[in-house]
């Protein structure tokens, strides 16, 4: 016996070794880490359980005699995060590139559908030259096969995808159909098709961090969510998110202690906002006053920045923040707004995750670029993912809340289910300029002095129409609070909603304009 469980650890060493010391060497100067460090950085220490350490590839054409692909280029398993279950996957470059095969593919699904079967979420860590070319198409039916599940997984799992390496192909698209994408800076790269095919096609002359580094997609595609500098920081990022989450759609997410006390009052508050209706402010300073000490994780923080999307917490509870962002193009929501806001909409849905939003937006983006680009289409998601939402909502208007973007930005009419406003609150068709000129046009025209006339209707709109009363008197507005209140409201508000159920008709899915 004690010679076999020496042979069982001979043969396990070599797995673990991977692709030998060499190739080890070379990942570690290139500042990245190997799929067992990563998976072990991840994880609470000695919490690792390995699957299939033992699966080899039957690809006869690889011409192979002995084990060649140690452990099949991917290290699979499950461990804790925080004392919470997780599955994971690292491609492990150093053998064979961390290329994806039939085999290598089939240990990663098994750990998604494990992950499926117990509810807990999947983490993927990517560094890979894509599908194994000697492979062929079993390569590509591994591909398939992942798709498939990451799909079949999406509002059932949270599913985690982390770019520390080469992505390229169609190997882009498992993360692209995952929650939340992670980039490591300098070192992470997405593309489908990469720099030489760019140049043989188009005729284009782009570096790989040009055309897909995490730069790029952290602020001009949006197909990462989160970007840090180096592997241990993108680590942390990761605990971070999933202390907002919960193990899968059947739970909720964890209750965090907090000293923040429930009722604390914030006097600032009435300062943040500038008494000129046209000045910017930054909404990150609302959401620091207002959520538990302050602390707030941030998604695609560099990506449509006129809107914010992030995770926080109120009394403990995690709540996800959509707040229009003043200080960049006054708040406006445009095509890419209106795509981050409702991705973020729809997984904190998806999720029982409340949502919170904050109002202060001019409207959708006037301009033939954006007409052009669909703004009606994807400016109807945002309607569409707010409307369909089933967890608590709760809408605080503090300021610009006109036309279209009052209605868009949860208003009671498409499901919130409390609406607070603050005095400074302007809820109306348009904003007061545009619409002194239209319903007081005669006037002004007729007029002696046509400036003073004009400042004088403007005054008298506002007066009119520009306040938050008008709604409240109608009941769209549940109450007009003082900002120093807005926490202990919230609060409120949420604790209430706890035990909120909606049941809608029987369907099969509905169709988001995409
Ligand atoms: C087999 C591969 C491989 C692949 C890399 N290797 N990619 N083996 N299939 N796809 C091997 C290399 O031969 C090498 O083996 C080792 O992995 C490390 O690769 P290097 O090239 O030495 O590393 P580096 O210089 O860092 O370059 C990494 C790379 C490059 C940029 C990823 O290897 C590369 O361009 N690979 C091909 C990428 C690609 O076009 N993949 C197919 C995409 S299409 P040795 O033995 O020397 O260490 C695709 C379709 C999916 O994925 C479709 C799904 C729907």
């Amino acid at each position: 016996m004690d010679e076999k469980i020496k042979g069982l650890e001979a043969r396990r060493k070599k797995v673990v070794d991977g692709g030998g010391a060499k190739r080890v060497a070379a990942q570690h100067e290139k500042g990245k880490m190997t799929a067992r460090e990563r998976i072990e950085a991840l994880l609470d220490p000695s919490s690792f359980t390995e699957l299939d350490t033992f699966v080899e590839h039957r690809c006869t054409d690889l011409g192979m005699v002995e084990i060649k692909a140690p452990g099949e280029g991917v290290v699979t398993g499950y461990g804790t995060v925080n004392g919470r279950l997780v599955y994971v996957f690292a491609q492990d470059f150093t053998v064979i590139g961390g290329s994806l095969g039939e085999a290598h593919a089939k240990k990663i699904c098994k750990a998604m559908d494990m992950a499926v079967k117990v509810g807990a979420p999947v983490i993927g860590i990517n560094d890979s030259g894509g599908a194994r070319i000697q492979e062929g198409v079993d390569a590509l039916c591994g591909y398939g096969d992942i798709f498939y599940r990451n799909v079949a997984s999406s509002g059932v799992v949270p599913q985690i995808s982390v770019i520390m390496g080469p992505c390229a192909g169609g190997a882009v698209y498992s993360p692209a159909l995952t929650d939340f994408v992670f980039m490591v800076e300098k070192t992470a790269n997405m593309f489908i098709t990469g720099p030489q095919v760019i140049k043989a096609v188009t005729g284009e002359d782009v570096s790989g961090e040009d055309l897909g580094g995490a730069l790029v997609h952290a602020a001009t595609s949006g197909v990462a969510h989160f970007t840090y500098p180096d592997e241990a920081s993108t680590i942390a990022g990761i605990k971070k998110l999933l202390s907002f989450l919960p193990q899968n759609n059947v739970e909720d997410p964890p209750l965090a202690a907090t000293k923040d006390a429930p009722t604390r009052r914030d006097e600032e508050l009435k300062n943040v906002i500038p008494d000129s209706a046209n000045k910017p402010y930054d909404v990150r300073e609302v959401i620091k006053r207002v959520f538990d000490a302050g602390d707030f994780l941030e998604v695609q923080p560099l990506y449509a920045m006129n809107i914010v999307t992030c995770f926080a917490r109120l009394g403990g509870r995690s709540v996800g923040i959509v707040a229009n962002q003043p200080k960049i193009m006054a708040g406006v929501l445009d095509i890419n707004a209106s795509d981050k806001a409702s991705r973020f909409i729809r997984f904190c849905d998806a999720f029982n995750i409340p949502l919170v939003t904050l109002t202060d937006t001019a409207g959708y983006l006037p301009g033939v670029g954006q007409e052009h680009g669909g703004v009606i289409r994807h400016g109807a998601k945002l309607l569409y993912a707010y409307s369909e939402a089933t967890v608590p909502k709760i809408t605080v208007i503090m300021r610009k809340a006109y036309g279209g973007a009052y209605i868009a930005m949860c208003s009671r009419h498409l499901g919130a289910d409390q609406v607070f406003a603050w005095p400074s609150a302007e809820i109306a068709v348009m904003g007061p300029d545009g619409a002194a000129n239209i319903i007081f046009k005669k006037e002004i025209e007729e007029s002696t002095d046509p400036l003073a006339t004009r400042k004088e209707k403007i005054a008298e709109y506002k007066e009119n129409f520009a306040n938050p009363y008008k709604a409240a008197i109608r009941g769209y507005v549940d109450d007009v609070i003082d900002p120093a209140d807005t926490r202990t409201r919230l609060v409120g508000a949420l604790a209430m909603l706890l035990g909120k159920r909606v049941q809608g008709p029987v369907r099969k899915h509905g169709n988001i304009p995409v």
